[in-house]
């Protein structure tokens, strides 16, 4: 009985810490919901909103920008992060321009597969920004 205790008070803390942070604004955001402002900040002005390659300023990219729809398969996941990162053609690279940049190109690739998986609305409205003090 005795090794009871310990474990009663731990649990006594856990729910007294879950009420409490109830009261405080979440830091971060959902995972997808980063990802879904990221690629609308920084990515659908060329790939679109839907990824057909029809954002509004594709007709000024010589070749055009790609159709990434049928493309975030795990297979092609590597190389397309690394195209994130170190740009290709004329796609820039974002490895200088974020915070943590593999982190934030891995959060866009998720939201886009959940795109693909039509679990996600291309240009679905999204929630005011949450403070966050950190980047
Ligand atoms: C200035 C326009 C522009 C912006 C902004 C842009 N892209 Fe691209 N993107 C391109 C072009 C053009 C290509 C084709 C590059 C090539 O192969 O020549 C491309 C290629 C890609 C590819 C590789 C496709 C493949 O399978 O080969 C991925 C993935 C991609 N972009 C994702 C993104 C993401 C995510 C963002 C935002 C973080 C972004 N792009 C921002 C123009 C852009």
């Amino acid at each position: 009985m005795k090794k009871m205790l310990p474990i009663g008070l731990a649990f006594c803390f856990l729910v007294a810490g879950t009420a409490w942070a109830k009261g405080v604004p979440k830091k971060r955001e959902a995972a997808d919901v980063r990802g879904q402002r990221s690629w609308e900040q920084h990515c659908q002005s060329c790939h679109g909103l839907d990824m057909s390659g029809s954002g509004p300023a594709a007709a000024a990219i010589p070749g055009g920008v790609p159709d990434l729809r049928g493309t975030l398969t795990p297979e092609n996941r590597e190389r397309q992060l690394q195209v994130i990162l170190e740009g290709q053609g004329y796609m820039p690279a974002f490895q200088e321009s974020w915070y943590n940049p593999v982190r934030d190109s891995k959060l866009v690739l998720d939201y886009l597969v959940l795109v693909e998986a039509g679990e996600r609305k291309p240009g679905s409205p999204l929630p005011t920004p949450a403070v966050t003090t950190e980047p």
